[in-house]
């Protein structure tokens, strides 16, 4: 009896919740949201608004206690020149903060601080047939709060399904971007700190019309039909913060980590026929800087050695600590050649801080 009626209230609630946006869970459990680029911006992320507007609700009261005043104080007065620059993006945030009933200045706020402050470790692998496969771990804070608004968007234009991301609610731009039997993109953080003049400075670039990766990422997954196209993109835009790109294609040396300045390319790192493997966690490696998660991953690839698997590459170099640790959230493997794109929510068995952030 209760089943039923609880079923029944999760059915009114399903169906209130704009069946059209909802597409259910994938085999992994993921709630899976359509996002519709034919709509105006402003509708584009009304499913996932609504599902989860409780937990962006209460995530971002958490992460407002670290966001410095003068940062807020920033977003009050001059959000408007986001929207003068970037109309599109600042209507998805508007339209999606209007349906979880958030404050618009938050919402947009919340969009860019995320940005700041993603730690990761992305790999790219071509395994001994030549098939390039690509897998990340997200790492955030409040890592239980935020596993539970991850959600795979998929992201449709002109009726068609165009490619999918692993997204948070509240938060229009994606970490990792998979377009089927095209490429795959994943986005690191680079050089976190909680250096003031740092994050004033990104807040600089943020209001004199400057771009999130993030949104270079979405940009690519719309326009480009292949690896090069993608790897061109994501190397030019100028961006807000530096980052590191790392982008999977099909076929050949098709994997590459680009680390960003913020107006230029810093270093780029290529599968080879030597280098069958890379490794990117948040630090400028090229420069000797390889602390813990870099050398486990390191180490791990080494281990499985040439003719690892793609399992035993997932379970030994991301699913161990410390590149799974208390901040891990989700995993992604991903491979544009084989169609596999398969995201899971992961946990940390040991809570230790691999303290190299
Ligand atoms: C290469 O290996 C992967 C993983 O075992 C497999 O899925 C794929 O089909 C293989 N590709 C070719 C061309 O044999
Ligand atoms: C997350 O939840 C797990 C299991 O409930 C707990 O052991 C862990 O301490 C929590 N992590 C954080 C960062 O609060
Ligand atoms: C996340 O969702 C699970 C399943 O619904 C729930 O048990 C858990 O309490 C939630 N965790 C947090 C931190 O909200
Ligand atoms: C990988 O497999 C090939 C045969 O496919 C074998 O010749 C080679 O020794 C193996 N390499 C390693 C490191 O096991």
């Amino acid at each position: 009896m209760h089943q039923r009626v609880f079923t029944l209230l999760l059915l009114a609630g399903l169906i209130s919740m704009s069946s059209q946006h909802f597409m259910g869970k994938n085999a992994e459990g993921f709630d899976l949201f359509k996002i519709d680029l034919d709509l105006d911006p402003k509708q584009r992320f009304l499913g996932p608004a609504q599902h989860y507007e409780d937990t962006i609700k209460s995530l971002i009261s958490m992460y407002m206690q670290y966001v410095p005043s003068v940062v807020l104080d920033a977003f009050w007065a001059m959000d408007w020149i986001i929207k003068y620059y970037h109309p599109e993006r600042y209507g998805e945030i508007q339209g999606m903060a209007e349906f979880a009933k958030i404050d618009t200045h938050l919402a947009v706020m919340m969009n860019y601080v995320y940005e700041f402050d993603s730690y990761c470790t992305s790999v790219i692998a071509k395994l001994n047939n030549g098939t390039i496969v690509h897998m990340r771990n997200l790492d955030f804070y409040f890592s239980n709060d935020t596993r539970n608004i991850t959600y795979i968007g998929q992201y449709y234009k002109n009726g068609q399904h165009l490619y999918d991301a692993v997204m948070f609610a509240g938060i229009i731009s994606p970490f990792t971007g998979y377009k089927d039997g095209k490429f795959a993109i994943s986005l690191n953080q680079r050089d976190p700190s909680q250096n003031y003049l740092r994050l004033i400075q990104n807040v600089g670039m943020i209001f004199t019309g400057y771009k999130q990766s993030g949104w270079t990422i979405r940009e690519a997954l719309e326009s480009c039909e292949d690896y090069a196209c993608a790897v061109l993109k994501v190397s030019t835009d100028h961006h807000i913060a530096p980052s590191y790109m790392i982008v999977s294609g099909l076929k050949n040396n098709e994997g590459t980590i680009i680390t960003r300045d913020r107006f230029s390319v810093a270093n780029v790192r290529q599968i080879s026929d030597q280098n069958w493997y890379l490794y990117q966690t948040n630090q400028d490696h090229y420069n000797g800087d390889c602390p813990i998660r870099c050398q486990h991953a390191k180490a791990a690839f080494e281990k499985v050695g040439r003719n690892a698997t793609i399992d035993a590459i997932y379970q030994n170099v991301l699913q161990e600590w410390p590149n799974l640790n208390y901040m891990s959230i989700h995993s992604a493997q991903m491979s544009a050649a084989l169609g596999l794109f398969q995201v899971e929510k992961i946990y940390a068995y040991d809570q230790t801080d691999p303290g190299d952030l």
